[in-house]
């Protein structure tokens, strides 16, 4: 039997049907702003990125150490786990703060510590720490910084601030550098502990990165194709380390030349006496390690390997996660690091034990991509997703968080 299928009746275009979709969305304020705005992940911060700074340093900060097997695996297990969400549950109401080191926090995760921040963008630490400020999130300072303790407090002077510490073979400057560091307002101290000697960063090493810029033919020709890079250069307070003495050469150099080599579990101690809030230990990569830095009298521990760009093939610290915490309880903060790149990837640590994540090259494209509307942009990327993830794994509060819901392969 043939039946007559009703053929749909056409009509002429009214108006009133496709103006709306001509409608203009709300317009950003800046040009920036507009660009930014059309960037939806931190991969493509990472690729505007790449065509507004010069090779040099888009590599210093995209790169790691010797083959970046590291980096790699960190971003692989973060790319590979799979979550396993409740259903049927109530998440029209999500809460993502916590505590952190005895502070509130409106997300888990904080900026971590970078070095040379202001050669990615003129802005530099202070912009990284005002969207810090207004993200209600710890930014940490480093001490290869190219903003003073004091520039950056008053940038952000209501910010939850950190700094890190590279103790230094002359002891006396590491005690004056934290001194100036409590008196402008910074509460945690974070020691890092995995660079008793420089990576091998073999692009920098390629690059001729050096400290100054160096220019060669090389540097030069890259001016022209990085104008408003080499502009905000040439047209801003001289970009050298913030807290250290003048110094040549490579980063890595820098790094031999100044920091001690024979750091050990007594000076963690005498540094947990002589410092007036939590003391954090940064690059910590073995369950007995992270015990003993607590036993030491650490606050908490970062489960890291300085986003690879240390000692190559070490494990990737989300797999510590889980043990560690179980080792530790409810002793001391964990956190962990590398590889961080949507907001996912920050439920997933947190599911697996951690208090919260750092973010490193994240926040950094997103500074290089556009100063400090680029950072908040990577910022609101990451909170967005984290808020998303949240509702899709059906809970409403961190602590709803578990294992169960990650399989880490
Ligand atoms: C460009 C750059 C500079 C860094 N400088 C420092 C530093 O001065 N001190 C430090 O403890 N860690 C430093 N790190 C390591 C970060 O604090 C963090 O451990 C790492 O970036 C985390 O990995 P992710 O970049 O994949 O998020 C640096 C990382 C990058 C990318």
């Amino acid at each position: 039997m043939w039946q007559c299928i009703p053929v749909v009746r056409r009509q002429f275009p009214r108006w009133k049907d496709f103006g709306p979709l001509l409608a203009r969305p709300p317009r950003p304020s800046s040009r920036r702003e507009r660009k930014l705005s059309w960037d939806a992940s931190i991969w493509d911060l990472r690729a505007r990125a790449q065509r507004r700074a010069p090779k040099a340093v888009f590599d210093y900060v995209d790169g790691a150490a010797h083959d970046e097997v590291s980096l790699a695996r960190s971003r692989d297990l973060f790319r590979n786990l799979e979550f396993q969400p409740r259903v049927l549950h109530d998440v029209s109401n999500v809460e993502t703060s916590t505590s952190l080191l005895g502070a509130e926090i409106a997300f888990p995760f904080g900026f971590a510590p970078t070095g040379f921040t202001r050669m990615m963008h003129h802005e530099g630490e202070s912009a990284v720490a005002r969207v810090a400020q207004r993200t209600g999130i710890p930014y940490c300072l480093s001490t290869m910084g190219t903003t003073t303790p004091e520039g950056v407090a008053e940038a952000a002077p209501d910010a939850d601030k950190w700094f890190q510490l590279y103790v230094w073979s002359d002891r006396a400057v590491s005690q004056d550098l934290a001194d100036r560091a409590r008196d402008s307002g910074f509460r945690t101290l974070v020691l890092t502990v995995d660079l008793p000697v420089g990576g091998d960063r073999r692009k920098d090493a390629r690059n001729g990165l050096s400290i100054p810029p160096n220019l060669r033919i090389k540097t030069i020709v890259d001016m022209a194709r990085h104008p408003a890079w080499w502009w905000d250069l040439f047209t801003t307070p001289p970009l050298t380390f913030a807290s250290l003495s003048s110094t040549e050469g490579t980063v890595a150099d820098a790094v031999d030349e100044l920091f001690d080599a024979s750091l050990n579990y007594a000076d963690l101690e005498w540094l947990v006496g002589y410092w007036d809030g939590p003391v954090v230990v940064k690059g910590v990569q073995t369950v007995e390690d992270a015990v003993r830095c607590v036993d030491s009298g650490a606050a908490g521990v970062v489960l890291s390997n300085h986003g690879g760009r240390q000692l190559d093939r070490t494990t990737v610290p989300l797999r510590l996660v889980h043990p560690t915490r179980e080792a530790l309880s409810d002793r001391a903060a964990v956190m962990v690091d590398g590889g961080v790149t949507n907001g996912a990837d920050i439920v997933a640590a947190v599911a697996l034990g951690a208090d919260a994540c750092l973010v490193g090259r994240a926040y950094l494209y997103g500074l290089m991509a556009g100063g400090e509307d680029g950072v908040q942009r990577a910022t609101d990327i990451l909170t967005a997703d984290i808020v998303r993830t949240m509702q899709l794994l059906g809970v409403t509060t961190l602590k709803e968080l578990n294992p169960d819901m990650v399989r880490v392969p």
